[in-house]
């Protein structure tokens, strides 16, 4: 498809209780808790900018606050901050500035799922392509191109739906969105059907959905039913699964490598990927590294 509308807009679903968590998550967010010494948010926020997006909608919740925080300015800290020199400092909250009017924040008042989450989102959508950032899924880019940005370019390649998407074991599929595949050339997939959380014996094949989508406004009216699928929830995966063969949807095998923060392993193999990225940490971390190596 020619010139398909621009991406400009991603909403973010913060409304999680962030239950695998408890304690760390009692009295705080957990799209907050840091990778090294960002918090999660932050990480998606940075991949969608690099992806053009220009305006933000957290989907928020309850006891949520501090990420709206987060995103306004620190007059008192700034001014300390600035008052002793301390320029580095400053530096680091650079990321943490939006545009004002920039970032939208809606709540979502019941967990009735992230399908429910989305449509929560669709005065902000309206009639134009957005695209969806699961915080807990952290990517760390392979080639220099963020999972988004990948994303982006498959879209405007496309004119459609694309959805970033990874093998997973056949044990797990019942903890994904799996896709049914027609043609695939190996990076791009065209999708037939989409289930959500199949047993392994029912899964169409065993390539999961990540949380990272850009999806088409036709998507919408499917959501508006709020019909309730897999645990009982308005399911994203279902309503998207209605507009195959409405728009072109494909499944994008992204360069990268996902971290699922929403898990404690996948959040403590995050620390270390993302430490022994950086040049400050890198040499302390991989000494401490074999320390534990050598223990086990
Ligand atoms: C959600 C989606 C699922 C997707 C997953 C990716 O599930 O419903 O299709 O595969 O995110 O992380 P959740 O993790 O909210 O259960």
């Amino acid at each position: 498809m020619s010139n398909p509308k621009p991406l400009r807009k991603a909403v973010l679903p913060v409304a999680g209780l962030g239950t695998r968590f408890l304690p760390a998550t009692k009295a705080m967010p957990k799209e907050m808790l840091p990778v090294v010494d960002r918090p999660l948010i932050q990480y998606a926020i940075d991949e969608a900018r690099e992806a053009g997006i220009e305006e933000f909608c957290l989907i928020t919740g309850r006891g949520k606050d501090s990420l709206i925080d987060y995103f306004d300015i620190a007059y008192e800290l700034e001014d300390t901050l600035r008052e002793r020199h301390k320029l580095d400092c400053l530096k680091a909250l650079e990321p943490s500035f939006i545009e004002a009017g920039s970032l939208i924040a809606v709540r979502q008042q019941e967990p009735l799922g992230l399908g429910h989450a989305i449509w929560c989102a669709r005065a902000f959508i309206g009639d134009d392509p957005f695209a969806i950032l699961l915080p807990d899924d952290i990517v760390q880019a392979a080639s220099g191109k963020g999972c988004l940005k990948q994303l982006a370019d498959a879209y405007h390649e496309t004119g459609g739906s694309v959805v970033a998407v990874t093998e997973v074991p056949r044990e797990q599929t019942n903890r994904y969105g799996i896709l049914d595949v027609g043609k695939d050339d190996g990076r791009l997939v065209e999708v037939k059907g989409l289930v959500e959380k199949p047993k392994p014996e029912d899964a169409p094949s065993n390539l999961s959905i990540i949380g990272r989508y850009v999806l088409t406004p036709e998507v919408m009216p499917y959501l508006s039913k709020l019909e309730k699928g897999a645990g009982g929830e308005v399911q994203l995966t279902d309503a998207m699964a209605k507009t195959i063969g409405e728009v072109p949807f494909h499944g994008l095998r992204y360069e990268g490598t996902r971290y699922d923060c929403g898990n404690k392993l996948g959040f403590l193999e995050a620390q270390v990927a993302f430490a022994l990225e950086r040049p400050d940490l890198a040499d302390g971390v991989k000494t401490f590294l074999k320390k534990y190596i050598d223990k086990v």
